[in-house]
């Protein structure tokens, strides 16, 4: 293994250019300690965003050697081909600076795609029972530990074609919802989902859920979504 990595970093707007690094390298090194190290050490004015640093607040992530990925939990020796290392912004979202994307108008899709629970009970009411063996309850569960963190609308080739479509996680989302027996957003969630920016533009690349770090597969989601809102449809309910 050599000593040093030869780190490549985004500076700048997206008019920006890379900046050229030295990081010395050492065992079960993140790609956020390289970032890290970089900040701390050559240079403060890079601007990055992380918080937890074990997986779980989904701020962290960027662009590695080409593929979106978050850095807490990405071994340098895993991505490093040759010692180098190429980080950048991730892609599909508008460039604040260097490696800090504006998330807006993610989130901002979240909410269109009605992704927010919207039950009915009371604190006066008794606890809703769902059995967890139940068909919905498991739908429910594999896409529920999403982290937000906006690799897989990074990695989605229709998201770069079309800026308005909802994209993977806003929908895959709107599927968790979807099939949580509590929830009572129903036939209008469908609706936000069916449009010309919704599921039914998903071209089944599957990029998303090989990209997803938490293994969810929003193509299944989506998949979900397209047949239930065709069913609605055809219901006359949409
Ligand atoms: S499966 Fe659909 S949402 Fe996922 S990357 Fe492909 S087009 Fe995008
Ligand atoms: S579905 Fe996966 S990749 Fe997409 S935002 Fe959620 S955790 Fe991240
Ligand atoms: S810093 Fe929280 S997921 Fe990476």
């Amino acid at each position: 293994m050599s000593e040093t990595l030869r780190v490549s970093v985004w500076r700048g707007g997206a008019d920006g250019a890379f900046r050229h690094y030295e990081v010395p390298r050492h065992a079960s090194q993140t790609v956020l300690d390289v970032v890290t190290h970089i900040q701390r050490r050559i240079d403060p004015t890079l601007a990055y965003r992380f918080a937890c640093r074990v997986g779980m607040c989904g701020s962290c992530a960027m662009t590695v050697n080409g593929t979106p990925r978050w850095t807490c939990r990405t071994h340098v020796d895993a991505v490093a081909a040759g010692g180098a290392l190429q980080i950048g912004p991730l892609r599909n979202l508008p460039l604040i600076r260097d490696l800090v994307t504006d998330m807006r108008e993610f989130f901002d899709k979240w909410a269109r795609a009605r992704g927010r629970f919207e039950g009915e009970r009371t604190r006066r009411d008794d606890f809703a029972r769902v059995e967890p063996g139940s068909p919905r309850r498991e739908l429910a569960e594999a896409g529920i530990e999403c982290i937000g963190c906006g690799v897989c609308y990074s990695a989605c080739d229709v998201v770069a074609w079309n800026r308005d479509y909802l994209g993977p996680a806003a929908l895959n989302r709107a599927w968790t919802l979807a099939n949580d027996a509590r929830d009572v957003a129903g036939a209008e969630r469908l609706r936000a989902v069916a449009g010309d920016a919704g599921c039914h533009a998903c071209h089944t690349h599957m990029s998303c859920s090989e990209r997803c770090p938490k293994r969810i597969s929003p193509t299944a989601g989506i998949s979900g979504l397209k047949r239930a809102s065709a069913a609605a449809a055809l219901r006359g309910e949409l």
